[in-house]
């Protein structure tokens, strides 16, 4: 297709393609071409910016943008920091920001939001902290809310970022406990926060019934709400500290406990909870070379609480930090 062209020399070709972005005089739907050193950069009109225009030929195809980072404006030598992903809950970004990114934020957050226009709100990620596991969040562009609905396997999760914990990134590890769990079973999930693993179970498994509970009250709300919002059956919910719950809603078949960075505080009132023989998933935050040394404290729990380990298995769940896993544990243990 014939079309009015930038020459450029391909060392700035990048620059100024990114400025004909901007001004959006890019004919998006033509591939750039090249002619020995210069690059042609197919224009919707003839421009004034210091280089000369053509008419040329371009062949016609589609250029998708593959990446946010196509399209932020931020100095050179910023670019190499941009963080290559970010989390996606419903129509919210989650991302996290390096503290030398900072004053780019805003840029990030718009490029996101030109990136994928379904994305309406873009957060920064501070960090989750305190007791309920509760995410630190900046608005950098987009909308002013922290609510979403959430899909992941078929069903709907209303959540707010701000006030209880959700992350998207647990999706398979929810799918893969939700798969062990055989007709009958009942099932406690002590730290449920919105409910991502328990409404899974009763949705997809024939449980006989699920205890689903957490410490803070408002994921306790969106918990009950996201319940009745999906028809999930056979779910009791209830508010409280796990230790407490556990006590109460004994004998279960099996306990997940989804607190990564204290989870083995609660790993004797589990083994408490059980029936004669169960399976207890136990989430940690570990080196690989921790890995073995917590196995062993995991059977000596069992075995001090009159159980033998029939079955003790760990997999990484995904890589917590450059050195650190979130490790999940499946014990499966019976009377002794
Ligand atoms: C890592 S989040 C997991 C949430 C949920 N399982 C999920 O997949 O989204 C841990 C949850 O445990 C809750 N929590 C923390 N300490 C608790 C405790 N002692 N008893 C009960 N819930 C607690 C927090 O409020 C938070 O919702």
């Amino acid at each position: 297709m014939r079309s009015w062209a930038l020459v450029v020399p391909r060392a700035r070709a990048e620059e100024i393609r990114r400025r004909l972005l901007d001004r959006d005089l890019l004919q998006k739907h033509l591939r750039i071409a090249s002619e020995g050193e210069t690059v042609l950069l197919p224009i919707r009109r003839q421009v004034e910016m210091g280089f000369p225009t053509a008419e040329k030929d371009f062949a016609e195809g589609f250029t998708a943008i593959r990446s946010y980072r196509d399209v932020v404006e931020v100095p050179v030598a910023a670019r190499s920091s941009l963080p290559s992903s970010f989390d996606v809950v419903g129509d919210i970004a989650v991302i996290k920001i390096p503290e030398t990114l900072r004053e780019h934020r805003r840029a990030i957050g718009t490029a996101i939001l030109r990136w994928n226009p379904s994305l309406k709100v873009v957060l920064e990620d501070r960090g989750v902290k305190g007791v309920h596991r509760i995410r630190e969040l900046d608005a950098i562009a987009g909308e002013r809310r922290t609510t979403t609905i959430h899909r992941e396997h078929g069903l709907r999760y209303r959540v707010d970022l701000s006030q209880a914990y959700f992350s998207p990134r647990l999706a398979s590890e929810r799918k893969r406990i939700a798969d062990l769990v055989r007709e009958g079973e009942r099932v406690a999930d002590p730290f449920a926060g919105v409910g991502p693993y328990s409404i899974l179970i009763a949705k997809r498994r024939r449980p006989r019934e699920i205890v689903a509970s957490d410490a803070n009250p408002v994921a306790v709300r969106f918990l009950r709400a996201n319940v009745a919002a999906n028809r999930a059956e056979r779910i009791t919910v209830l508010e409280g500290d796990a230790r407490a719950v556990l006590k109460r809603v004994a004998p279960v078949d099996r306990v997940i406990l989804d607190l990564p960075h204290s989870a083995m505080d609660y790993l004797p009132p589990a083994f408490g909870a059980l029936a004669d023989e169960g399976t207890v998933h136990l989430y940690a935050i570990l080196e690989r070379a921790e890995e073995s040394e917590r196995g062993d404290v995991v059977k000596a729990l069992a075995e001090k609480a009159g159980f033998l380990v029939r079955g003790l298995a760990h997999h990484h769940v995904r890589a917590y930090s450059p050195t650190k896993y979130h490790t999940a544990f499946d014990v499966t243990v019976a009377r002794a």
